[in-house]
């Protein structure tokens, strides 16, 4: 098994979650509609996270050379064993498979992916060379309340516990306020940024100056018409994408407006 090939610090990243929608054929025509569109973008790191049952049909409409990598949606962090319904890192690295999501929030609240099952699954996609996508990020009783610098806090300490240093570089942060996420309440731009510059903070203190260089993009009820001035932030380095990643237009359009907001930082 190769090694992952090494990543420009800040690199903008656009990930689309498609969570539980497109079948393996329907895969392919979505697929095939997304490459077409954004076959010439450059300096951006682009990648789709169908479900499991999807990625053999999404890795052989990929081909070898695609501009598109290949995520999964969560995954289990033992290499094998009597764990029914569950998938492993050294499965998915079968299909092509570059990254993992971790941490949603819907698996938090459906599947008690808890900070320590995360951290545990951060170091094992890891150790099969696949790029976690840790996600934190609070609700809206936890925002209401105050505490949404505390949650994100243990959120980040906690799910991020034993993270090799020397591996930093391949982790990417995503933060997802539970309140806006497939509910159209975007956070706005400001709000978000605030965040994201907490998590930088906390990066930097768990893992010194490398912390600075981990990719925290945002997720949440991101469109096409939100997307500009969110990625004009300072701290935002790209896009988690639900709903509108269904639609091969409204991805590229979120594409579009991630790329020449923070453009690649080696340009
Ligand atoms: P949404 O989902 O864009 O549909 O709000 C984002 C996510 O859950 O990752």
């Amino acid at each position: 098994m190769s090694k992952t090939k090494r990543i420009n610090p800040r690199r903008p990243l656009v990930a689309g979650n498609w969570k539980m929608h497109r079948t393996a054929s329907d895969t392919k025509v979505l697929i095939e509609d997304i490459v077409k569109r954004v076959d010439r973008v450059a300096n951006i790191d682009l990648v789709v996270c169908p479900p499991f049952t999807s990625l053999a049909a999404a890795h052989e409409t990929l081909g070898r050379h695609s501009i598109l990598a290949l995520g999964a949606q969560t995954m289990h962090s033992s290499k094998e064993g009597a764990f029914t319904g569950e998938i492993s890192g050294p499965m998915l690295r079968e299909f092509g498979v570059r990254y993992v999501i971790l941490g949603h929030s819907e698996r938090r609240q459906y599947d008690n992916e808890t900070n320590e099952k995360v951290a545990a699954k951060a170091i094992a996609a890891i150790s099969y060379h696949l790029r976690p996508i840790v996600c934190v990020g609070e609700t809206l009783t936890q925002r209401e309340a105050g505490e949404t610098t505390a949650i994100i806090d243990t959120q980040i300490h906690t799910s991020l516990a034993g993270f090799p240093v020397d591996q930093i570089e391949e982790l990417v942060v995503a933060y997802e306020p539970v309140w806006a996420i497939g509910t159209g309440k975007v956070a706005t731009p400001t709000q978000a940024n605030q965040v994201h510059r907490q998590i930088r903070k906390l990066l930097v203190k768990m893992f010194g100056d490398p912390g600075a260089s981990i990719r925290i993009i945002y997720g949440g009820s991101v469109k096409p018409e939100n997307a500009v001035d969110l990625m004009a932030e300072p701290d935002i380095d790209g896009a988690l994408v639900g709903g509108a990643s269904l639609d091969a237009r409204a991805f590229f359009d979120i594409i579009e407006a991630t790329r020449p907001a923070r453009p690649n930082v080696n340009d």
